[in-house]
């Protein structure tokens, strides 16, 4: 028979850090992400605190989200913050034209996410509003947010009963300004992003991220503009405008007037998925090395800040609200997404999956009617991979033929994985992209002993399955039993479309 593929690890040579924020979060006023999803108000039947749903609230703690995007998203530059402070009732209303022109009241406003961030133990990352809005008011929402003495945005903070500034260590300029953020130039949006930058000042104790918005998908251009505008800048003056830039793309089939179903699709859709989740891949190799190019110390951090699947609406909902099922697919172009972005640890600083409850590639779905809460597959790989929060990438090397198939012209790998460590730890993640077989992968570990091992095996009947609040758990982690010693290492055995985390005990 065929030797198996082989995976060399040296787990002596740990490289970059991948940071936590990589498995970050967003939520937008979008749908049932913010209202219904984190968010109840007076909701009796839901059990709550301030309105923010306690059961969500747990889930993801569990996951240990590292951050949360806020307000959006699109919806970002058309949000004034100072509608969404003070006493509920008087907040004024406004029409979120992208997303169902529906009504929002603005009852969940910059208190209510700071205290969700609160209650998730997450860092804050707020975009700001540059497409309609003004730069008096973007320095005025930073020092109220974050400024301690009896300025009069602090002030006016205290008025609405918080004392204590808040940390808010990431400030986004803005979203998406070559479209729904104000349809822009790249010249025209980075004129605007140094003018910005230099208003969103540091009041407290830390030290704020500004994040300009980036390109779309493969604008290598737009990444360009960007770097330049911090070209020839000594690391003082640069942190006068922005210290990173961010990334947005989605993956989906067809076109993006019809992008496929979320169950409802074949084999080969499954395999057209894949070749379009692992292009990510080519898109940080052109913009890290767009941004290599100028900054080759690499002080400039890469945000994909919006990545995921785009799925046509589930039957009978608002188009508007962007609201789909999330299968055993879905799960698996989570994990390539993370090896992926463990591969660039070095450039990478930040990324959020869109979105977090709700809308798009959800961890979490709730009922409308009975509120029940469902934990998606894609949740299940964020839980697998807690254990590569802050944990040093190590060299990974396929020894062997690893098996590709050919979509629309491109070999698509039909394996995908990655490892860290940290301590006397490990952990290893392995993706069987394949449809129909079952593979087997051997772990040559070399550098340090292993003394122990233990594995998590997400799988389900077929690419398809999903969970539902009767069948919450069709797509839930086990431990996996298809481990086995092997000469120098490892036998892992991987079921046709199954996602595996292995970790090491090391001495
Ligand atoms: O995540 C949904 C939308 O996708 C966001 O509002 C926008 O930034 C992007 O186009």
């Amino acid at each position: 028979p065929m030797s198996p593929l082989t995976a060399v690890i040296d787990l002596d040579l740990p490289g970059p850090r991948i940071s936590r924020h990589v498995y970050g979060h967003f939520a937008e006023h979008l749908g049932r992400c913010i209202y219904g999803g984190f968010f109840v108000g007076d909701s009796d039947d839901i059990p709550n605190e301030g309105g923010i749903r306690l059961d969500v609230v747990d889930a993801l703690r569990a996951l240990q989200i590292p951050n949360l995007r806020w307000p959006g998203g699109c919806f970002a530059d058309d949000y004034h913050w100072r509608d969404g402070v003070g006493p509920r009732e008087s907040r004024p209303r406004m029409v979120n034209s992208h997303w169902g022109d529906v009504v929002e009241d603005n009852s969940f406003g910059t208190h209510e996410f700071l205290q969700l961030c609160e209650l998730l133990g997450a860092a804050p990352y707020i975009n700001g509003n540059v497409g309609s809005g003004t730069v008096r008011e973007t320095s005025e929402w930073v020092e109220y947010l974050t400024r301690g003495d009896d300025s009069p945005m602090a002030a006016l903070r205290r008025e609405h009963g918080r004392d204590e500034p808040w940390s808010v260590p990431f400030f986004g300029i803005g979203n998406e300004p070559w479209g729904c953020g104000g349809n822009m130039t790249a010249a025209q949006y980075t004129h605007l992003a140094r003018q910005y930058a230099t208003y969103i000042r540091d009041h407290g104790e830390t030290a704020v991220t500004r994040i300009a918005a980036g390109a779309n998908v493969d604008d290598y251009l737009w990444t360009e503009t960007l770097m330049q505008a911090l070209s020839g800048l000594g690391g003082t003056d640069r942190r006068d405008l922005f210290q990173a830039l961010s990334l947005h793309y989605y993956t989906y089939n067809g076109s993006w007037s019809d992008k496929g179903d979320a169950t409802e699709f074949g084999t080969d859709d499954h395999y057209v998925t894949m070749k379009r989740a692992l292009r990510m891949r080519e898109l940080l190799s052109g913009h890290a090395a767009v941004m290599d190019a100028y900054d080759p110390e690499r002080t400039v951090g890469l945000v994909v800040d919006e990545w995921g699947t785009w799925w046509n609406v589930e039957q009978g909902t608002n188009p508007g609200f962007l609201y789909q099922q999330n299968a055993m697919r879905d799960a698996l172009v989570a994990s390539v997404h993370f090896d992926i972005f463990h591969g660039f640890a070095e450039r990478i600083t930040m990324a959020n999956i869109a979105q977090t409850v709700n809308v798009l590639q959800a961890v979490i779905l709730t009922d409308p009617d009975s509120g029940a809460l469902v934990l998606t597959p894609t949740y299940h790989v964020f839980a697998m991979n807690v254990g590569h929060h802050d944990a040093d990438r190590l060299p990974l090397t396929f020894k062997g033929t690893v098996p590709t198939l050919s979509v629309e012209g491109t070999d698509v790998p039909l394996v995908s994985a990655s490892a860290s460590t940290k301590g006397d730890t490990a952990l290893v993640s392995l993706s069987n992209l394949d449809a129909d077989e079952n593979r087997t992968i051997v772990l040559d570990l070399r550098g340090r002993d292993v003394v122990g091992h233990s594995a998590t095996l997400l799988n389900a009947p077929t690419l398809q399955s999903h969970n539902t609040p009767e069948h919450p758990d069709a797509v839930a982690p086990v431990e996996h039993t298809g481990v086995r010693s092997h000469p120098g290492g490892l036998a892992v055995d991987l079921p046709a479309h199954s996602y595996v985390t292995v970790s090491l005990h090391l001495r």
